[in-house]
C-alpha cells in the first residue's frame, strides 16, 4: 500500500504541473480568453477556477513535463499524451479550454477540455480518459473539498456540463456538480451520499436531459436520496444558458419551483397514454415499476403508493397487488 501510494503521488505530482502549464497559458492566448469572455467569464474567474488553456502546439505540455523529470510512461498512462504511427508523442489536448477535475480530496485527477473552434468535425469535448488515478464513474466534477460545498448548502446540485457547473458557482449556487459526460453512476451517488441526503437534479432543458432525469433518479433512489428536479419552461437550454440570460434571481425563482421526482416522472411517463383506459393504467403502472424496484426505503414505498393512489384514483388493492413487492436485485443496495 505504501509503495502504491507513492507511485500514485507521482501521477498527481503531474497533474498539477500539467495545469499550471494550462493556466499559465490561457493568458498567452487572446483566443482562448476571447472565448471565455463570450461565455461571461473574467479573468479573475478563469483563475479561480483554474482554468486554462492548451493550443495548438504539437508537443508544448509533453517537452514541459519532461523537462520536470517526469517519466514518459506516466505521462502517457495519465492520458495527457498519446502516440502516433510513426511513433511520435503528442499532446492529446489541442486548441481547447482545459477545465481541471478534482477529487473529493482537492487533487486533480483529469481534464475537461472544450473546443473552441467554431466550424470542426472534432468533439466538442474531449475528457481525460481513466487512468490509475481517475474512474471517470466515480468522480463528479464540481465538487470540493471533502464536499465541503454541498454540506454547506444541505444538497447537491446535479448538472451535465463543465460550464453549467461553473456558472452556476460563480453565481453562488456552489453546490453544483455534474457527472462527466457519462451518465450518473451508482458510485457517484455513493460519493453524493457522505455529503448529503438531497439532490436537486438540474440537467439540460431537452429530451436527453428528460431522459436522463428518469435514470438518474432511479439511481438516487437506491441511495434514498430526497430527490428533486428543475423544471425550466423557457427556451433556455440549460442552467449556464438560463443564468448568463436570466441571472441569478430568476434562477432561484426557477430551484424554487422544482418539482418532486415521482411528480416529474408519473407525467413523463404518462404523456402518451390515456389514463381513463385500462389499457393506458396498466401501461402507466408497468412504466413506474422501475421506480418502485429502486426504492429502498419502505416508509417512501409506501407514501408514493399513496400519492399514487389519490393523485390517479388507482386502487390501493392494486397498487399494492402490483407494485409493492416488487424488488429485484437492482433494489438491494450494494454492498462493497
Ligand atoms: P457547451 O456547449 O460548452 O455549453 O457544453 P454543454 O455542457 O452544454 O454540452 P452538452 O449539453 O452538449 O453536453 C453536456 C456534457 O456532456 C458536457 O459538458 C460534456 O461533459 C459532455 N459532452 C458533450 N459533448 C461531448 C463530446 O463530444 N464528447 C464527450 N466525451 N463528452 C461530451
Ligand atoms: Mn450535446
Ligand atoms: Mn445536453
Ligand atoms: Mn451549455
Ligand atoms: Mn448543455
Amino acid at each position: 500500500i505504501e509503495k502504491k501510494k507513492a507511485v500514485n503521488k507521482e501521477y498527481f505530482e503531474i497533474m498539477k504541473e500539467a495545469q499550471i502549464f494550462f493556466r499559465e497559458n490561457i493568458e498567452k492566448y487572446d483566443e482562448a480568453l476571447e472565448y471565455m469572455k463570450e461565455r461571461d467569464f473574467s479573468l479573475d474567474e478563469i483563475n479561480k477556477f483554474g482554468i486554462g488553456f492548451a493550443s495548438s502546439s504539437r508537443d508544448e505540455l509533453f517537452r514541459y513535463l519532461l523537462k520536470k523529470d517526469f517519466p514518459e510512461q506516466k505521462i502517457m498512462e495519465l492520458g495527457l499524451v498519446k502516440r502516433n504511427e510513426n511513433g511520435e508523442i503528442y499532446d492529446s489536448f489541442r486548441n481547447r479550454i482545459i477545465f481541471p477535475i478534482y477529487n473529493a480530496d482537492a487533487q486533480i485527477v483529469g481534464f475537461g477540455g472544450r473546443i473552441i473552434e467554431k466550424n470542426t468535425n472534432l468533439p466538442k469535448y474531449l475528457n481525460s480518459p481513466d487512468s490509475p488515478i481517475f474512474k471517470k464513474g466515480n468522480e463528479l466534477f464540481g465538487i470540493k473539498y471533502r464536499g465541503e460545498n454541498i454540506r454547506k448548502k444541505g444538497f447537491a446540485m446535479l448538472m451535465e456540463g463543465y460550464l453549467d457547473v461553473l456558472t452556476a458557482q460563480k453565481n453562488g449556487f456552489e453546490n453544483a456538480v455534474a457527472s462527466l459526460g457519462t451518465a450518473f453512476t451508482e458510485e457517484q451517488g455513493e460519493l453524493l451520499k457522505r455529503y448529503t441526503d438531497k439532490v436537486l437534479i438540474s440537467y439540460d432543458n431537452d429530451e436527453a436531459g428528460k431522459n436522463a432525469i428518469v435514470k438518474a433518479g432511479y439511481i438516487l433512489k437506491k441511495y434514498d436520496f430526497d430527490v428533486k428536479c428543475l423544471v425550466m419552461d423557457g427556451s433556455e437550454k440549460d442552467p449556464d444558458e438560463f443564468l448568463r440570460k436570466n441571472g441569478k434571481r430568476a434562477f432561484i425563482e426557477v430551484v424554487k419551483k422544482s418539482e418532486e421526482i415521482f411528480d416529474f416522472l408519473t407525467k413523463e411517463v404518462s404523456k402518451d397514454l390515456d389514463l381513463n383506459n385500462i389499457n393506458g393504467e396498466k401501461k402507466f403502472i408497468e412504466r413506474l415499476k422501475p421506480f418502485f424496484s429502486n426504492i429502498t426505503n419502505n416508509l417512501s414505498k409506501n407514501l408514493y403508493l399513496q400519492r399514487l393512489s389519490v393523485n390517479f384514483g388507482i386502487n390501493d388493492f392494486v397498487l399494492e397487488e402490483s407494485l409493492k413487492n416488487i424488488s429485484g436485485e437492482t433494489s438491494q443496495r450494494k454492498k462493497r
